[in-house]
């Protein structure tokens, strides 16, 4: 299974090859030998309550989740036979889809049995999960009424890390002129399948060169990064943009704040502008599929010594730990 290894992008899926384009012209027995080897390592996708290998699983050219972006999604983690944080993803899901009037078709029950068995059925013990739901199948239209029934997708799969030497390292930030969704515009908060302006963040930072985007929101303040929240750090304290600067609502945020207090620190949510983060002492990026990651340069300045700094390297060492010590079972 071939893995993308570029170290600029967060969600970096191990995907199943593909059986080649030119397999009709190989000998008879070639290709089915071919065939049968990609079938072996395709994923087994949850789509609408059943369970289908990647290659049969589809949707709609109607769906609105395609012809809008009408719908949401969620990342999780699952580390050890174990999901990290399942209730939060869901409570944030539910939140989301009650955001945009989307009604998820099941409960949380029978969406937390999904996607357990979603995790079994790739016989999976650390990786990825990736759960969408779509506005369903409608017309041309964008009147939402059209849809009947939301779709739901579940994929689970293994996700490449940034690699080791990106977590000693760090990575290099640029400030992108595309700014952060004004919530009046759609509210960052929803975690929605209309990520445009995140990927053009991304676009940005690619241009550039670099590993991130930083968006400021319209009053030119720091929000987020395209798929991660910022914080820094100046002289022990820790700093990040309230939700209201246009962050989303990140659990692995959220869990910063719970290893902070067991560690003495405090983490301040307060307003900061690219100078804040410039001559901040240290800055790390998290979210589930980066995790907690050192910056050392922003726009061509260095951070702090140009090393990620000590504070940053305690909160990754005990996010490291933590991960491995709870979540929901996937295999007992
Ligand atoms: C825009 C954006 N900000 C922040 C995050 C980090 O959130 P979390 O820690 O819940 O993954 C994500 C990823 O989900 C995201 O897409």
């Amino acid at each position: 299974m071939p893995t993308k290894t570029t170290n600029s992008d967060t969600l970096l899926i191990d995907e199943p090859q593909e059986t080649s384009p030119n397999a009709a012209v190989k000998p008879a027995n070639e290709t089915s030998t071919a065939r049968s080897a990609a079938q072996a390592q395709e994923l087994t996708i949850y789509v609408d309550g059943h369970f289908l290998p990647q290659s049969e699983a589809k949707v709609s050219v109607f769906d609105h989740g395609l012809l809008y972006g009408d719908g949401i999604f969620e990342g999780i983690r699952f580390y050890d036979g174990r999901v990290f944080r399942l209730e939060e993803h869901h409570d944030r899901l539910w939140d989301s889809a009650r955001s945009i009037c989307l009604d998820i078709p099941i409960s949380k029950e029978e969406m937390t049995d999904a996607l357990l068995e979603t995790v079994r059925q790739n016989g999976l013990r650390d990786g990825y999960i990736r759960q969408v739901v779509t506005r369903g199948v409608g017309n041309l239209g964008l009147n939402p009424h059209q849809c009947k029934r939301p779709s739901i997708i579940i994929i689970a799969a293994t996700i490449a890390l940034y690699p080791e030497e990106v977590y000693r390292n760090g990575l290099t930030v640029v400030t992108c002129a595309t700014r952060r969704m004004n919530a009046a515009a759609l509210n960052p908060a929803v975690k929605s399948l209309n990520y445009l302006n995140n990927v053009m963040a991304r676009i940005e930072a690619n241009l550039a060169g670099a590993d991130e985007a930083l968006m400021l929101n319209d009053a030119g303040n720091v929000a987020e990064c395209t798929a991660d929240n910022v914080f820094v750090i100046k002289k022990g304290r820790i700093f990040t943009p309230p939700i209201s600067a246009g962050a989303l609502r990140g659990i692995t945020r959220a869990v910063m704040f719970e290893i902070a207090d067991e560690l003495g620190l405090k983490i301040t949510e307060a307003e900061i502008t690219r100078h804040d983060v410039f001559v901040a002492d240290e800055c790390f990026l998290t979210g589930t599929g980066a995790e907690v990651i050192p910056v050392i340069k922003v726009d061509g300045r260095v951070i702090g010594t140009g090393k990620p700094g000590s504070i940053t390297g305690r909160m990754i060492a005990r996010f490291r730990e933590l991960v491995r010590e709870g979540g929901t079972p996937i295999y007992s």
